[in-house]
């Protein structure tokens, strides 16, 4: 009994561990868009869109696992840094056996975004002037951003929608080419 509680209190601090320290890294923690933000990301996608779709930082899996199921024609992509959550989404993608989706344990910085036709983000405010600098650097992106709560800065969303929450949060949709190349 002691050996398995020593093995589930181990366990325990190692995943608590890994993910406080990614947290301290790249300043959020992996928690999942709201159930009411992830409807209105989805609504805000067009049905015209083909993809691919791009998850920058895709955390458990809550939007990358619902993108790749209503849209299993498309390619969609996940990169997130921190170890037990992508680990979690790669489980899920396999169990739904989602052979459209590719979740890459990968800084999102260091990856090439320029075939996205759309991007989806939940981060902050530092990591909005993150991808803002990449997006800058990387001129060719004609797509789309939807950004869950953080503004993209200096940049003209081309629809905000409230969401009905305490705080009616924000989502961004921008057209890359209308505000990257102009702001
Ligand atoms: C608030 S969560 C959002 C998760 C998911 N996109 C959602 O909306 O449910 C933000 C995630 O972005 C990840 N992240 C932040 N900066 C990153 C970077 N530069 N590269 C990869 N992942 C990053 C964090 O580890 C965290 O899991």
């Amino acid at each position: 009994m002691y050996v398995l509680d020593f093995f589930l209190i181990a366990v325990t601090l190692v995943i608590g561990t890994s993910i406080v320290w990614s947290t301290f890294r790249v300043g959020i923690s992996p928690m999942p868009s709201s159930t009411k933000a992830r409807n209105a990301i989805m609504k805000m996608i067009d049905d015209s869109w083909s993809g691919p779709f791009y998850d920058l930082g895709s955390g458990w899996g809550g939007l990358v696992i619902p993108l790749a199921k209503k849209y299993p024609h498309c390619k969609i992509v996940g990169y997130e840094i921190s170890f037990v959550p992508w680990l979690v989404s790669v489980i899920v993608k396999t169990v739904f056996r989602l052979d459209n989706l590719a979740i890459y344990r990968k800084n999102f910085l260091q990856a090439d975004l320029t075939s996205a036709e759309v991007l989806v983000c939940y981060l902050h405010t530092e990591g909005m002037c993150e991808v803002k600098r990449k997006l800058t650097e990387e001129p060719n992106n004609d797509g789309y951003l939807i950004s869950n709560n953080f503004a993209l800065p200096s940049c003209q969303p081309e629809m905000i929608v409230k969401i009905d929450d305490l705080y009616r949060s924000p989502i961004y949709r921008y057209r890359l080419r209308e505000c990257i190349n102009k702001s």
